[in-house]
């Protein structure tokens, strides 16, 4: 690993190879240069970083993952522009189907995979000086499927017979799970060229959140698949064997033969990138485990969520992979738990009489029964909040195996969707 701050990025194993750019600080205000906060890794060669500010500056990717719903994408972006804001140098998000709001906020909004500067005049607008620059990205599968064949077709030939293919224009788009293979692809891709001191890269939702790491390897499983082969060796062969010649004839009068010969020629033409696609899928599951990687595990304090998070977080261990921060967000506030509010609170509640006469004589023109309803639905509902807080403090008590950085974001009182928003939310991770 080279020290931190140097700027001595290599290219990724297999990428594109470029040179790394000038180490953080180059585009930042400070002038200092270099990205602050600079802690060895988990490569033995010191401790490991015990903050988010120490990790984040300490790693080239962080990967957010975790259940659905819980603020990935948000977490990302925020991790993101603080780390662009606070360490300085060129920092990328690139993050999966964001809400339309922090798209348009970020500048992305139905860009492809383009990526885009996020103006300073956005940070000076939140009240903050960058000492770096942020970039961020959308995921554009159908457009990373079409640059994935251009780079591993054999030939220009194959190439745009593959893209002209209809059964691939129509399908290109919506392959199953392809988003988890495109995500890690991209980011595979993006990391190799070298242009960015970090990316964030949010995942996307799926049913079972460890999918996105299995995504490069079942890829590579799909071409060498038995059915895959079965599928087109008639097609192949001119051979027709006889256990599949009856299901031929019949798919041949429903679909038309085009349509059959469209999907043997599609699977032909992908199995003449089979090897490209097994030695990358192999490429991106060693950057996944590179040191210079971590993962970012986004959960709520909810009872479902922190199981599966939990599960995650083993399942990235078992995998020797590394797992640089819990992140615990919509968390309730702590005053929730003060023994003294929650007094108070009850007060209101049950013994909402006096304290409504004397509101009721304090502010004039009110109602009293109707201060005395406002009043008990305020007590009790903090009660109600209460109760789920403890729940909350107690999922938080029975974490197994909490990783050094363990952060906590409250549950603001509106949508994360701007700069200013995001930025919030980074003081959390960073200083909460
Ligand atoms: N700390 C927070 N306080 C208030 N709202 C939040 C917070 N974090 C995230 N949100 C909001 O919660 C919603 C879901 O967040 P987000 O899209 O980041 O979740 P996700 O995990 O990426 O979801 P998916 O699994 O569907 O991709 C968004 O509207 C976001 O603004
Ligand atoms: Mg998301």
């Amino acid at each position: 690993m080279s020290p931190p701050g140097t700027g001595s990025r290599r290219s990724a194993p297999g990428g594109s190879g470029r040179a790394g750019p000038s180490r953080r600080g180059a585009a930042g205000s400070g002038g200092a240069g270099g990205r602050t906060g600079g802690v060895r890794g988990r490569d033995g060669a010191g401790p490991q970083p015990a903050t988010f500010d120490g990790l984040l500056a300490s790693r080239e990717i962080v990967v957010a993952c975790g259940p659905g719903g819980v603020g990935k994408t948000t977490t990302a972006a925020a991790a993101a522009a603080g780390a662009a804001a606070r360490l300085g140098g060129k920092v990328l998000v690139l993050t999966v189907d964001p809400a339309r709001r922090l798209a348009d906020a970020l500048g992305i909004e139905g860009i492809g995979n383009e990526a885009r500067r996020v103006p300073d005049e956005a940070f000076t607008a939140a009240g903050v000086r960058p000492r770096g620059q942020l970039w961020a990205a959308m995921l554009d599968t159908k457009q990373s499927w079409d640059a994935l064949v251009r780079r591993h077709a054999p030939d220009a030939e194959t190439c745009d017979q593959i893209l002209g293919n209809p059964l691939y224009r129509n399908i290109s788009g919506r392959f199953v799970q392809s988003h988890d293979y495109i995500a890690m692809e991209r980011l595979f891709e993006l990391h190799g060229e070298g242009d960015y001191d970090l990316i964030v890269v949010d995942t996307p939702p799926s049913r079972n959140a460890l999918d996105f790491l299995d995504a490069p390897e079942r890829m590579a499983d799909f071409f060498s698949s038995r059915l895959l082969r079965w599928l087109i060796v008639p097609y192949r062969s001119r051979l027709v064997n006889m256990a599949s010649r009856p299901f031929y004839q019949v798919a041949d009068r429903i679909l038309g033969s085009q349509f059959l010969s469209d999907i043997a020629e599609f699977f032909i033409l992908f199995q003449s990138m089979y090897d490209g696609f097994v030695q990358r899928a192999r490429a991106v599951q060693r950057l996944l485990a590179d040191r210079r990687t971590t993962f970012i595990v986004v959960s709520t304090l909810e009872a479902a969520p922190v199981r599966e998070a939990e599960a995650f977080a083993a399942e990235l261990r078992n995998r020797h992979l590394h797992l640089g921060a819990l992140v615990l967000n919509k968390v309730l506030p702590t005053y929730l738990l003060d023994e003294e509010s929650a007094r108070i609170a009850e007060r209101l509640a049950h013994d909402t009489g006096p304290i409504a006469d004397e509101v009721a004589a304090a502010v004039r023109g009110v109602d009293r029964d109707q201060v005395a309803r406002v009043l008990r639905s305020v007590g009790q509902s903090f009660g109600n909040f209460r109760v789920v807080a403890q729940r909350e403090t107690e999922q938080r008590a029975e974490l197994a195996q909490a990783p050094d950085v363990l952060v906590s974001v409250p549950y603001f009182d509106t949508d994360v969707y701007d700069l200013a928003g995001l930025l919030r939310l980074s003081g959390q991770l960073w200083d909460g």
